[in-house]
């Protein structure tokens, strides 16, 4: 195997995202994974192999990342935890280049990968929730869900599992930067100001929900909440994702990787990213046009309703999971434009 490498151009930082596997335990019914290879309610396809990262395609991705990254997030779609070599990745990339980002459904997160998110000083832990109450949790995110102690917990305990694991972590003195995950769509509606009333009063000062808005993933779910955009941002924000196989995309919505521009076993990722093939490729891609997802998608990256919201003051004692809570928050939403 003959590999390229070569340095970064100067100040173009990468922001790559590494899939350990695109299997996952959940269907969030806002998710492209919830269809597999079933039709996907926008058109585009969903139907690419699923599996896991082997050590070398991992290995590769990480000097890689080393060498052109300015933030690489682990995980694209499916859920990392459930990776067998998960523990074992992480450690590996506690000496880095880059800032580590990740995101998981919390459901098989264990005291000893809480441990491993702070022994590698990851960033920022990205934690996906999208309701408060158990029924709406239950609807927007089904799923197996297990207990600390590795136990699957019955339908009802589901939500209340994870609750006990957030709080577990957020408690934690050392833990990392925080964002909890609000997905806002015709699933969760209604749930968007008692989660923040929940939630805010346990953050840390370096912790943050993030409430955003649901997106087609290229045209492949829909959800009566989406909106078009006028153009397409995935090149101007440099994202670049590799595959649980190594084979790399420009667009964190490409979930079935149709806009293949390489693979990182066999190119570097600045060759991939800069070089013809990619060169192409972006006069081919953005919302409406004729290539697969571009055709379906109309939304692109639409951040314009996307809302950042930290606490102001020193965590409080837990509370009881509110069900019905009605009272009105305190928060004052800010626009955001990252993802
Ligand atoms: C695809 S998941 C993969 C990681 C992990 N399984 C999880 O749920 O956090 C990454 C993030 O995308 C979000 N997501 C899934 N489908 C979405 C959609 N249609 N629009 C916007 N965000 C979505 C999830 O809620 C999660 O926060
Ligand atoms: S847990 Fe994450 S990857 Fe799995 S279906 Fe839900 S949003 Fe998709």
């Amino acid at each position: 195997m003959t590999l390229a490498t070569s340095q970064p151009r100067s100040g173009e930082g990468l922001r790559v995202s590494i899939e350990l596997t695109n299997t996952c335990n959940f269907t969030c019914p806002i998710c492209p994974q919830a269809y597999k290879a079933d039709e996907q309610p926008g058109g585009s396809p969903y139907n690419r192999r699923q599996g896991m990262m082997s050590e070398p395609v991992f290995r590769r991705a990480v000097e890689e990342c080393n060498r052109v990254a300015e933030t690489v997030e682990l995980g694209f779609f499916g859920e990392q935890t459930l990776h067998p070599k998960y523990v074992d990745y992480l450690r590996a990339m506690k000496q880095r280049n880059f800032g580590l980002e990740l995101n998981t459904n919390i459901s098989f997160v264990t005291d000893e990968i809480m441990d491993v998110w702070v022994e590698s000083e990851v960033n920022l832990v990205r934690l996906s929730l999208d309701a408060l109450t158990p029924e709406v949790f239950n609807r927007a995110r089904p799923g197996q869900v297990r207990d600390l102690q590795g136990k699957v917990v019955p339908e009802a305990q589901r939500l209340a599992a994870l609750h006990e694991k957030v709080h577990r972590w957020l408690e934690r003195p050392d833990h990392r930067p925080t964002r909890l995950v609000f997905v806002k769509s015709s699933w969760n509606e209604g749930e968007h100001d008692k989660f923040l009333e929940y939630w805010l009063p346990h953050m840390g000062p370096e912790d943050y929900v993030l409430m955003k808005r649901v997106l087609s993933y290229g045209g492949k779910i829909t959800d009566p909440t989406a909106q078009p955009v006028d153009n397409c941002n995935v090149w101007e924000m440099r994202f670049l994702m590799v595959d649980w196989q190594g084979n790399l995309s420009p667009c964190n919505l490409d979930t079935n990787m149709d806009l293949k521009i390489g693979n990182i076993m066999d190119d570097s990722i600045e060759h991939a990213y800069f070089g013809p093939v990619a060169d192409r490729m972006r006069g081919l891609t953005g919302c409406g046009k004729s290539i697969t997802p571009c055709s379906t998608c109309k939304d692109g990256n639409n951040w314009s309703e996307n809302e950042i919201h930290r606490q102001e003051t020193s965590p409080a004692p837990r509370a009881p999971l509110p069900q019905n809570s009605t009272t009105p928050s305190a928060y004052t939403p800010l626009r955001v434009s990252r993802p």
